[in-house]
C-alpha cells in the first residue's frame, strides 16, 4: 500500500512541536500541502521552513484554538492560500497551566484550561473547518486523543477526562459528518518523549509515578523506566509513528473507517 496525499491540503493544529511537528513532516513527505498552525507562531514558522527545505509546500499561521475568531481567521488564511482543506489534524493540546507539575492536585484553572484547549478547542476547530469540507462533500478529520482517554489515573485526572471527551466527540462528530462523506477518527498515542512528557516526568519525579517504584529517577531515565514497565513492546512511540497512522487515516485507503479511536502505543492499552 502506497499512501499518496499529493494534491491534498492538510491543516495541523499544534504543528509547531512534538507530535504535531512529526505529523506535518510525514504528511508533507506523502505529498500534502501543509498549513502548520499553532499558538506558538515562531515554532510553526520553523516547522513550515523545515517542510519547505525538503522541497514540499507549507505555510504557517498563528491560532489559539480556544478562540473562535482566531480559528475563523486561521481557516481564512488556509483557504486564501490553498482554496480548500482536505485534512484537519486536531493535535493542539496541553496538560495544565503554568508550572502545573509543581502542584500535587490540579487547580481549577488546570481543569478549565485543559478542557478548553483539548476538548472545546477541538470542537470549535472541527466545526469551522468542516464547513469547507461539507461544501465539497469530502474531508478527513483526525483528532489526537491519548491512551489517557482509555483509563483514569490518580495523578492527571483533568487530562484523562479531557482526552475521554476527545474520543466521545470523535464518535459524535463522525455521525454528524458521515452524510457529508467526511471521516472523523481519533488516534490514541502512547508514550512520546516530547516537551509535554518532559513536563509530566517532572511531576512524576516530584510526586511519584502511579504503580511504579521510581524513587531517585528523573528526566529521560524515569521516562525510560515508565516505558520499560508499562509498554508490552518495551519501546517508546515517536512522532513519526503517529504521523504514519495519521497519513493512513487521511488516505483514500481508510475511506470506510470512521468514528474510531486507534491506539498507537506498543500494546499498553488493548481496546
Ligand atoms: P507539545 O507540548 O510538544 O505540543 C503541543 C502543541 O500544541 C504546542 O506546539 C503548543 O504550542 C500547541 N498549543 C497549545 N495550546 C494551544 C492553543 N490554545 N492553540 C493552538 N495551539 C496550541 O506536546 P505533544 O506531546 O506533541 O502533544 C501533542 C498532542 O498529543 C496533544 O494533544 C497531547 O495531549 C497528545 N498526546 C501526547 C502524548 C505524549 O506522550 N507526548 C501521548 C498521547 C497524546
Amino acid at each position: 500500500m502506497m499512501i499518496d496525499l499529493s494534491g491534498k491540503t492538510a491543516l495541523v493544529t499544534g504543528g509547531a512541536s512534538g507530535i504535531g511537528r512529526g505529523i506535518c513532516l510525514v504528511l508533507a513527505g506523502q505529498g500534502a500541502e501543509l498549513v502548520v498552525a499553532d499558538i506558538n507562531l515562531e515554532g510553526a514558522r520553523s516547522v513550515a521552513s523545515e517542510v519547505q527545505d525538503s522541497g514540499e509546500t507549507a505555510i504557517s499561521v498563528g491560532v489559539d484554538v480556544t478562540d473562535r475568531d482566531s480559528v475563523i481567521a486561521m481557516t481564512e488564511v488556509a483557504l486564501e492560500q490553498f482554496g480548500k482543506i482536505d485534512v484537519l489534524v486536531n493535535d493542539a493540546g496541553i496538560i495544565g497551566v503554568s508550572q502545573w507539575w509543581e502542584r500535587e492536585t490540579p487547580s481549577d484553572e488546570d481543569w478549565a484550561q485543559v478542557y478548553a484547549v483539548n476538548a472545546r478547542g477541538m470542537v470549535i476547530t472541527s466545526e469551522i473547518v468542516s464547513g469547507n469540507m461539507k461544501a465539497r462533500n469530502f474531508g478527513k478529520i483526525i483528532n489526537i486523543a491519548s491512551i489517557a482517554a482509555r483509563q483514569g489515573s490518580p495523578d492527571i485526572p483533568h487530562y484523562n477526562a479531557s482526552k475521554a471527551a476527545v474520543v466521545s466527540w470523535t464518535q459524535s462528530n463522525a455521525a454528524q459528518l458521515a452524510p457529508h462523506n467526511i471521516n472523523v477518527n481519533a488516534i490514541c498515542p502512547g508514550l512520546l518523549w516530547t516537551p509535554m512528557f518532559e513536563a509530566l516526568v517532572k511531576r512524576r519525579a516530584n510526586f511519584g509515578s502511579p504503580g511504579l517504584d521510581s524513587k531517585e529517577l528523573a528526566g529521560r531515565e524515569l521516562f525510560e523506566k515508565i516505558v520499560e514497565e508499562t509498554i508490552p513492546m518495551k519501546k517508546e512511540q515517536t512522532p513519526e509513528d503517529i504521523g504514519k497512522m495519521t497519513a493512513f487515516l487521511a488516505s483514500d485507503d481508510a475511506h470506510n473507517i470512521t468514528g474510531q479511536a486507534i491506539n498507537v502505543d506498543g500494546g499498553r492499552r488493548m481496546n
